[in-house]
């Protein structure tokens, strides 16, 4: 019998679906992109830009109520405030403002370094850990290259790679936790960055030490691993990895860190990343000479021998979780087991009005239909009396 086929057909090599998937979805960008304004890349243009919480000086006049009433539990920030040590830090260095920063971050490094048992070539400094997370993106994911990520979780993890043109493919979580497995299922030859934020923000949950050595051995040396720990401070489980210290070895493993948390220091953006030397020159090549203030390093550098503030911040946040999750638990809502500084409650409904109504009183949580989470509110833990406020006002307006 002769055989249908022609000879070029009988050559092609099997496509697998996900190639074929690729494919088509690569195809249609390009005519997107085609049909798109010529001002900005299709990727931009199907952007929306990430919306600021109101400034809470305005929501205070607004509301009218006194600015010192007002609980502001939608960002994580340490409602302790900063740290004295870093403030009066940030004074001194207020009277060098005539002159650049330090473009290399010098004191802070080699602080940062010593406490982690590294050297400093090993350090990158940033504008917050979201400049570190948008420089890895732009720096390491080239054209056709893809980063993975887990949803919902951080959410700068998705826009960064949108708007450098490049794809992001991302794995449910299962049960309010990373899915390792369905993560590397997401891992290929194209994959050049993995994020994962640890402990996860909008869940607080965590990857154990023993399923993160386990994910690192299945996945390619080739590509990055992030390991955000931005609420690293708060998490008290005892397998908690510490991402520096248990996985040095690991040569592309990058661990960011941040000061806009346990050590208060949010509005003065600062934050870092701790990798190997070489991935740190990439950066350094790519990054803008003066990325962080004079102000913001001298604050980051006082705060981290603050021991006491942080100590008494993390002190302050594990109490009010235990405090917040038996006042909603008795309500009958589920609260979702956390090691950061906020608490994720699932109303059972949908929160917006309830997050409206709490806005009314002068109590910001957060509204999490952005992170698909319509049923659910976010909320920073705060002081004994904010919690109380606020523990009262759910319990008000739920019943
Ligand atoms: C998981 C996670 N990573 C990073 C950040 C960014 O922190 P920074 O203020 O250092 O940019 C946040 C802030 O909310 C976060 O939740």
């Amino acid at each position: 019998m002769s055989d249908p086929k022609s000879p070029s057909e009988r050559a092609a090599p099997a496509v697998t679906e996900a190639e074929a998937a690729r494919a088509i979805a690569e195809a249609a960008r390009s005519l997107a992109g085609l049909a798109a304004s010529t001002l900005v890349s299709v990727d931009i243009a199907s952007m929306t830009p990430y919306t600021p919480g109101r400034p809470w000086r305005l929501l205070a006049e607004e509301l009218q109520i006194p600015e010192n009433d007002l609980c502001l539990l939608a960002a994580n920030e340490n409602v302790l405030g900063p740290s004295k040590l870093g403030i009066e830090a940030a004074q001194r260095a207020l009277e060098e403002v005539n002159l650049y920063p330090d473009g290399g971050s010098i004191l802070l490094r080699e602080a940062l370094a010593a406490r982690h048992g590294v050297t400093p070539d090993h350090i990158s400094v940033g504008n917050g850990s979201n400049e570190i997370i948008e420089l890895l993106v732009r720096t390491f994911v080239g054209p056709g290259e893809t980063v993975v990520t887990a949803w919902p979780s951080f959410v700068v993890y998705r826009l960064v790679t949108q708007a450098a043109g490049r794809e992001i493919l991302i794995a449910p979580l299962r049960d309010d936790r990373y899915d390792l497995s369905a993560l590397a299922a997401l891992v290929d030859q194209r994959t050049k960055i993995v994020f994962i934020a640890n402990p996860n923000n909008p869940t607080g949950t965590y990857v154990p030490k023993r399923q993160l050595a386990a994910f690192l051995d299945r996945i390619p040396r080739s590509v990055i691993v992030v390991l955000d720990e931005a609420y690293h401070e708060y998490a008290v489980a005892e397998d908690y990895p510490d991402g520096v210290r248990d996985f040095r070895a690991h040569p592309r493993l990058v661990v960011l860190r941040t000061f806009s948390k346990a050590f208060g220091l949010a509005g003065l953006r600062i934050g870092y990343g701790g990798m190997d030397p070489s991935l740190v020159r990439f950066l350094d090549c790519v990054r803008q000479p003066y990325n962080t203030s004079t102000v913001a390093q001298a604050a980051a550098l006082a705060a981290l021998d603050d021991e006491s503030h942080l100590r008494t911040s993390v002190r302050m946040v594990r109490e009010g979780m235990t405090h917040l999750t038996q006042r909603f638990e008795a309500l009958g809502l589920e609260v979702v087991p956390s090691q950061a500084n906020f608490l994720l409650v699932k109303i059972g409904r949908p929160a917006a009005p309830l997050v409206q109504a709490m806005r009314a009183r002068g109590v910001l949580v957060r509204d999490m239909r952005g992170y698909d989470l319509p049923d659910t509110i976010r909320m920073t833990v705060g002081t004994r009396a904010q919690n109380l406020v606020a523990a009262e006002l759910i319990e008000e307006l739920l019943a």
